[in-house]
């Protein structure tokens, strides 16, 4: 099963470029699904066909799904939900805002990637095709390689201060109710099930990140820090949409336009080169329904089956080099003096702006020094040696 990921700056077209991909795979003949996990969902109003959180058939070798929250919380995370409800109602809050604080940041895309995982492990579907909130979003919940450690320590710190703020806000232990077996255990199975997902969002044969631009400077530039992150991630991005070019003939108004797009297309060219780039033009009128999606489809990818990947490229490897144990991690558009290096007993905290990743290093790693960062043609290599 392949999995493709749509993200890129809010209205560049994912949600369209997404369901057009879906739709070209699926009649080329690949069991397709097309899932939203963008809260404000759109790719109903795309296809111009009805969806909810249950999979939708919408033509032969497509499906769809819009992940819904409120139905994901009554079954997924009932237990969860279930505890945290109880927690804010004993604490005096009512019902339905306590219901509200039971939605914890993340959970829309966890269940939608939970989703993906039954899907790869059952064979149901060839292609996932995803469509997601803008890039801000999709990256704070997609940028969690290590997601399991992250969101159950998220979560277990939550539920040990709730039991702290109850302490403290009542004076005594009134009906503080505790986590139950049964949340801990699914906490547990929620941390397993997401380290199987990193292992599928990290592989390039499965899952490939797409990113769609317009050409605008804007929309370049937050789509080049996006790479960057993917990458320092370990995602691999395989290609870039540009959509909304205007076509040569659209003179006259859109002269200055036209002009403007000519000199962006050239930054992006040499910018995310060697990355595969895929057109479409400005269409005259809103692109929606299964037509119109259609020739968005044959636009954006010519002759191309939209399942195949554009790069196996993988953004970090881990290799020996004569003394040096390297670590090598593809990071576009950033200087060294961009990135802070931090070693502990047995990972390597690597941070770029606002983000920061682990990387668990193996043993052999691990018991070596960090001696020498460089910069190699856009790839950061930290090289190891055995201490004296
Ligand atoms: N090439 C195009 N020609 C004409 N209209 C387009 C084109 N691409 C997208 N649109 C229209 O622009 C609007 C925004 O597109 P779309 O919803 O696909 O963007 P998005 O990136 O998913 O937005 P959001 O960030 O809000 O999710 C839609 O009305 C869509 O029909
Ligand atoms: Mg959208």
């Amino acid at each position: 099963m392949r999995i493709l990921i749509y993200t890129g700056k809010g209205g560049v077209g994912k949600t369209s470029v997404a369901a057009a991909t879906a739709l070209r795979a699926a009649r080329m003949g690949h069991r397709t699904m097309l899932m939203s996990t963008d809260a404000a969902h759109s790719v109903s109003d795309s296809l111009e066909v009805p969806l909810s959180g249950k999979i939708t058939n919408v033509e032969e070798n497509l499906d769809a799904m819009e992940v819904d929250m409120l139905y994901e919380l009554e079954t997924r995370w009932k237990e969860v939900q279930g505890y945290i409800t109880n927690f804010m109602l004993s604490q005096g809050m009512d019902g339905i805002t306590s219901k509200e604080m039971a939605v914890l940041p993340g959970m829309e895309l966890m269940s939608a990637l939970f989703y993906v995982e039954d899907f790869y492990k059952n064979s149901t579907y060839d292609l996932v095709v995803m469509d997601t909130a803008p890039t801000g979003e999709t990256l704070r919940l997609l940028s969690f390689p290590e997601v399991s450690e992250w969101y159950s320590e998220r979560l277990y710190k939550m539920l040990k201060n709730m039991l702290k703020l109850a302490r403290m806000t009542v004076g005594r232990m009134v009906d503080t109710p505790l986590p139950s077996d049964e949340l801990l255990r699914d906490l547990e199975d929620l941390s397993a099930r997401m380290r199987r997902v990193q292992t599928i969002l990290t592989d390039p044969e499965v899952t490939s990140i797409r990113l769609v631009v317009n050409p605008e400077k804007m929309v370049i530039n937050e789509t080049k820090r996006a790479f960057t992150y993917f990458c320092l991630y370990g995602l691999t991005v395989d290609g870039l949409v540009v959509n909304r070019l205007y076509p040569e003939d659209s003179d006259g108004y859109f002269k200055d336009k036209l002009e403007e797009q000519r000199k962006y297309m050239k930054v992006i060219d040499e910018s995310f080169s060697p990355l595969r780039l895929m057109t479409s033009y400005q269409q005259p009128v809103e692109l929606v329904g299964i037509e119109s999606l259609k020739k968005l489809g044959d636009m954006v990818f010519g002759d191309l089956d939209p399942i195949v990947p554009l790069s196996l490229d993988k953004p970090m490897e881990m290799y020996t080099e004569g003394d040096f144990d390297v670590v090598s991690i593809k990071l576009p558009f950033i200087m060294k003096e961009d990135v802070k290096l931090f070693k502990t007993a047995d990972s390597l905290l690597v941070e770029v702006g606002h983000y920061r990743r682990s990387v668990t290093l193996p043993v052999s790693f691990a018991k070596k020094e960090p001696v020498k960062a460089e910069f190699k043609e856009g790839r950061l290599l930290i090289k190891f040696k055995e201490g004296s």
